[in-house]
Order: structure tokens, then C-alpha cells, then sequence
């Protein structure tokens, strides 16, 4: 049986119209059951829509986080995923929802970890003058961008780049990696099934 997945997504939704890709060339035996939004207006809701997703945007308040963790984690439990993934939501989860799905949260992050966590790694990156950058994909744990590492690509620093640049060519590679990562978890699905 292929390996259920649910998606959050707050913005335009590239690393998860990859995955899908994927799964529609037949490189992933995966299927995206669910995809929910913090934000209404979210492309990647749209997307989803559009490749015959179930997609749901929940109302997110600042001051009462759980509201909207409660919502999705019922409706992807419903679902039926087995994993979660991060493609990126913008948000920041709380330990319950952590706790709800130990182990079972993946994150992309568009530098190497464990350097450059947080807000505009690429910048960051370009700031520390290194010569590569990259990103990385890992398991949630309580520890922002801290988690398991699952996979990672290398990406040259060019003289001229810029934020936007640099952050273009890293996102070529969050394209790859995701789905070798999600590979992974396919592997070890199988191995126990
Ligand atoms: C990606 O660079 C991801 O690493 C970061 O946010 C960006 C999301 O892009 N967390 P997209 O919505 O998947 O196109």
C-alpha cells in the first residue's frame, strides 16, 4: 500500500507540487491524501485542488495556536497520513502537535543545518561568506530546525549572488531532496509492512 501523506503549506506550494510530481511520474509510491493551509489565499491550496487534492485552509490565530493545530491534526489523522510535511508552512508548532506526531514531521530548510537556522538562512548564508549553502531535510523534533537529518544537497555560493539568487538555486535542489527523502520513508514503510 502506498504511503499516505499530508502536506502544510502556507505560500505558493513548489516543494509540494514536486513531491506530487513525483508521485504522478510513478517515482514515489506515496499519495498526498490532504493538504491544509494557514492561509485562505495560499496558492499551493489552488495547486492541490487542481492535481485532485483534498484542500483546506483553517483560520490561524496567533494567541490560540492549538485551534488550528487541533483541526489539522484531526483532519490528517482522518485522513489517514502516517507522515506530515512541511512544504513551507510558515508557522511554528507547538510541542503538543510535536508530541501528536512524534517522529512523523518532516521540514525542509533551505540551508545546511544545523548552520543558518530560522528566518532568511540564504541571507544569512551570504552574510557568513560561505562557499556553500544548500538545504536540508529533517525531522520536527521540539528543537526549532534541529531535528534528524534525512537528506541533504550542496549548493555553490556564487560572487554575485543574491538573496533571490541564491534562494532560486537552492530551491532546484529543495526539489530533489524532498522526494529522496520521502524515498526514505517509503524504504523503511516497506521494510516494516
Ligand atoms: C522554501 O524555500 C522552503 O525551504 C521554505 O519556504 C520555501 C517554500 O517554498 N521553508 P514553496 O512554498 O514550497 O514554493
Amino acid at each position: 500500500m502506498s504511503l499516505k501523506l499530508g502536506v502544510m503549506a502556507s505560500g505558493r506550494g513548489s516543494n509540494f507540487l514536486a513531491i506530487q510530481n513525483e508521485i504522478e511520474r510513478g517515482n514515489l509510491d506515496a499519495e498526498i491524501a490532504l493538504l491544509i493551509s494557514d492561509r485562505a489565499q495560499a496558492p499551493a491550496l489552488e495547486l492541490a485542488t487542481a492535481h485532485g487534492i483534498a484542500a483546506q485552509a483553517f483560520p490561524y490565530d496567533k494567541s490560540d495556536r492549538s485551534a488550528f493545530e487541533k483541526k489539522a491534526g484531526d483532519a490528517f489523522e482522518a485522513a489517514g497520513c502516517a507522515y506530515i510535511i512541511l512544504a513551507g508552512f510558515m508557522r511554528i508548532l507547538t510541542p503538543g502537535f510535536i508530541d501528536r506526531f512524534e517522529h512523523r514531521i518532516l521540514n525542509i530548510h533551505p540551508s545546511l543545518l544545523p548552520s543558518f537556522k530560522g528566518l532568511h538562512p540564504q541571507q544569512q548564508a551570504l552574510d557568513a561568506g560561505v562557499k556553500f549553502s544548500g538545504c536540508t531535510v529533517h525531522l520536527v523534533t521540539q528543537e526549532l530546525d534541529a531535528g534528524p537529518i534525512l537528506a541533504q544537497a550542496v549548493v555553490p555560493v556564487e560572487e554575485e549572488d543574491t538573496e533571490e539568487s541564491l534562494s532560486r538555486r537552492i530551491l532546484e535542489q529543495e526539489h530533489q531532496v524532498y522526494a529522496q527523502a520521502i524515498q526514505v520513508l517509503i524504504a523503511k514503510h516497506h521494510a516494516m509492512a
